[in-house]
């Protein structure tokens, strides 16, 4: 075989090495998100942790209170994802009389938790 389509093979085989590489990278970034979105979902429906069903309405959450606005619509209605998580962190920053736990000031859930919170409510 002469060099020149040698030398076009093996650029060919790396061609094809790095993408299969990236394909593979590319399906577990996929597993990742739908992780997280998973959690931030266990999170806000589990009675323990957020607990955030005993006052709002959120997607097929059963039974939900009702002295909080239903949560839907979430990135059209909190555009800026600071002010979202901002509300979770406390919310009586917004609204002194919030009787919204204040989770991220109070310990009650972790950043990492509230991240994830963020993501499942942007996904409603
Ligand atoms: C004890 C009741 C209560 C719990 C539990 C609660 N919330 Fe709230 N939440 C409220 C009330 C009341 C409001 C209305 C605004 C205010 O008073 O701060 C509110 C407002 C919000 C808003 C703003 C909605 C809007 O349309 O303006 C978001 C987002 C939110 N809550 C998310 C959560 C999440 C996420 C959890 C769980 C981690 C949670 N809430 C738990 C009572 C609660």
């Amino acid at each position: 075989m002469n060099s020149v389509a040698w030398q076009v093979r093996k650029k060919l085989i790396i061609l094809l090495t790095s993408l299969i590489c990236l394909a593979v990278l590319d399906s577990h970034a996929d597993e990742v998100d739908d992780g997280s979105l998973e959690q931030g979902k266990q999170l806000v429906m589990a009675r323990g942790k957020g607990n955030c069903l005993a006052c709002h309405a959120i997607d097929d959450g059963k039974l939900p209170g009702n002295l909080g606005p239903p949560l839907l619509s979430m990135r059209l209605r909190f555009p800026d994802e600071e002010a979202l998580r901002a509300q979770i962190w406390d919310a009586t920053e917004r609204n002194s009389n919030s009787r919204m736990p204040p989770f991220g000031k109070h310990g009650i859930l972790n950043e990492e938790e509230i991240d994830m919170i963020v993501e499942y409510l942007y996904s409603l």
